[in-house]
């Protein structure tokens, strides 16, 4: 099996187990989205495409592993244990914990790798395959119907002002519009 099948299977387990903070739902709706637009972007963009494949299944997984707080750090940690058992060169590694450290918003003027901003970049571009996970936590926040659909408006609208490269605004535009179309 190849390394990125080989971190798939590891992620795709960690979502499985009872302990995961968010249960199998972000594997199917938030990490498969994320790897297909990852894999889209490293096709137009460049730099190593299995650095990002790695570093795209891997970039929550401290969330899922310890909870969403310090999760850049806590995923760094465990991608660099998991990607050392299995032999993968050391100066990978390095750029693989930095496009982890550096996905968050937060983050984004500490990233000087296309590998980092296409790593952050298609994080942003999965929010709109996921609608529903996001009307999710906004009513698991307690929100009524009409406030949830104010909420997701926003949360898209500001995740479009965040794309940062034309090939994603070109790939997310119909999406993006669609959203805004039936949640105005
Ligand atoms: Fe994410």
């Amino acid at each position: 099996m190849g390394i990125v099948q080989e971190i798939k299977k590891f992620v795709e387990e960690e979502c499985k187990k009872p302990t995961s903070k968010y249960g199998y739902d972000p594997y199917l709706y938030h990490f498969i989205p994320m790897v297909k637009y990852a894999e889209k972007l490293a096709d137009k963009l460049g730099g190593d495409k299995e650095v990002i494949l790695i570093a795209s299944w891997l970039h929550d997984i401290g969330s899922i592993v310890y909870g969403r707080e310090n999760h850049h750090i806590t995923g760094a940690k465990i991608a660099e244990e998991k990607l050392k058992k299995l032999g993968y060169p050391q100066e990978k590694i390095e750029l693989v914990k930095k496009c982890i450290l550096n996905h968050r918003g937060s983050q984004q003027n500490n990233r000087d790798s296309i590998e980092e901003q296409i790593v952050a970049e298609a994080d942003i571009l999965s929010n709109f395959d996921n609608i529903s996970g996001i009307f999710y936590a906004a009513f698991r926040e307690g929100k009524n119907q009409g406030e949830a659909k104010e909420a997701v408006r926003q949360k898209l609208e500001n995740k479009w002002k965040q794309v940062h490269f034309e090939e994603s605004k070109k790939l997310i535009k119909p999406k993006y519009e669609a959203a805004m179309l039936l949640l105005k």
